[in-house]
């Protein structure tokens, strides 16, 4: 089996009959066309995690948990989700043939919800739940009863909660190792509660163990002002990652007020020469637009966080141009279409009335380059 399955020595232990696959992971590792030569980086690449079977890195994540579910007989898979852990572990769940609930972030985006409902589960959004810390930790609490009252955990792409399944995610480290080889490189992460940071930093760790002459890269932990919970702190060189009271970025899916793997991010950052960005919610939708305009990428608004935080960390003079850049794009452009409607206008639908008004308007246009 290729995909994460490929690192199976690297994962946790499941018996073959029981791993779950329908295409996560191996995604491609393309070197930037147009937007690196224009930043003056010559070895810019994007690891395309949107194109991940449910279009986010976290179909490796449930690939790992409901193979884990399928092997314990756990009748059931329970989870919260800002929306993409929750598309992915639908479809998984899909698979298994397990019926799926799952606690929606309030507000979660369109695209994610559409997605949940087509693979059958059943969708639960709960009043300002992941806005206000006391539903989010009612809520919480609620879950890991239910789930504990059937020997199971309630499943949360968190090392906090699900540091087994979590280690799916550490398989997007392998790939990036065996994709750069022995290049020197720095990769740029986007971060809400920082378990993707902490698997990449985690997943580099684990290969260094493995090859002992590999030159783990250095991490990038690039988060929206408006939920600044682990960026600046990094640069503060703090011990902690500051919880906040609200979460103001509208950045889907790193929206995330509490400490999640927060300290840990740091602890690993700060051992490894990792550095913390901080990018405004407008500069990511513009990043958005140029990956699709330039680069032929469609991904949602967190796709494009770890681009703007490369492109400030270069205007701080923060980044070493001669080695390799590495942006993780985390999610598809499917997931939020509120978000790419801004860009979508740049080229409105034409409604042509028959093929007279379409030729008249072909015949004003189409010119040869
Ligand atoms: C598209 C996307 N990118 C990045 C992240 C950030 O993950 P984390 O909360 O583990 O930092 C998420 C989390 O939901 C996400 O959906």
């Amino acid at each position: 089996m290729k995909g994460i399955w490929k690192y199976e020595q690297l994962l946790p232990r499941i018996g073959s009959a029981y791993q779950l696959s329908i295409g996560e992971g191996g995604t491609p590792l393309v070197r930037s066309k147009h937007i690196g030569p224009a930043l003056g980086l010559k070895n810019l690449y994007f690891k395309l995690e949107n194109l991940n079977p449910s279009g986010s890195y976290k179909d490796r994540f449930a690939a790992i948990a409901l193979s884990q579910i399928q092997e314990q007989g756990v009748g059931f898979c329970l989870a919260t989700s800002s929306g993409n852990t929750g598309a992915a572990l639908a479809a998984y769940s899909a698979v298994a043939r397990i019926p799926c609930f799952l606690a929606i972030v309030d507000g979660a985006p369109e695209g994610k919800l559409t997605q949940m409902g087509a693979y059958g589960a059943e969708t639960l959004m709960v009043k300002d739940f992941g806005k206000d810390v006391g539903v989010t930790q009612d809520t919480m609490a609620l879950l890991e009863q239910i789930a504990l009252s059937y020997d199971s955990v309630v499943q949360v792409s968190a090392f906090r909660y699900s540091p087994s399944a979590m280690q799916g995610v550490q398989t997007i480290a392998y790939e990036i190792a065996e994709q750069l080889g022995q290049e020197k490189a720095q990769v740029f992460v986007p971060a809400g509660g920082g378990g993707l940071t902490l698997a990449i930093c985690k997943g580099f760790d684990r290969w260094a163990e493995v090859f002992s002459d590999y030159v783990k890269p250095t991490i990038h932990c690039v988060q929206p002002e408006g939920n600044d919970t682990i960026a600046t702190a990094i640069r503060n060189q703090l011990q902690q990652a500051t919880a906040i009271a609200m979460s103001t970025t509208a950045v889907s899916g790193l929206q995330v007020p509490g400490v999640l793997d927060g300290d840990e991010v740091l602890k690993y950052c700060m051992n490894n020469a990792g550095m913390g960005h901080t990018v405004q919610d407008e500069e990511v939708f513009a990043w958005q637009q140029r990956l699709a305009l330039e680069e032929g990428i469609f991904c949602e608004p967190a796709g494009a966080v770890a681009l703007a935080g490369l492109a400030n960390a270069l205007k701080n003079k923060e980044i070493d141009t001669a080695a390799a850049a590495v942006c993780i794009v985390t999610g598809h452009g499917f997931k939020d279409p509120v978000s790419v409607q801004c860009m979508a206008a740049a080229s409105d639908l034409l409604y042509m009335e028959n093929t007279t008004v379409l030729e008249k308007y072909l015949k004003t246009r189409v010119k040869r380059k």
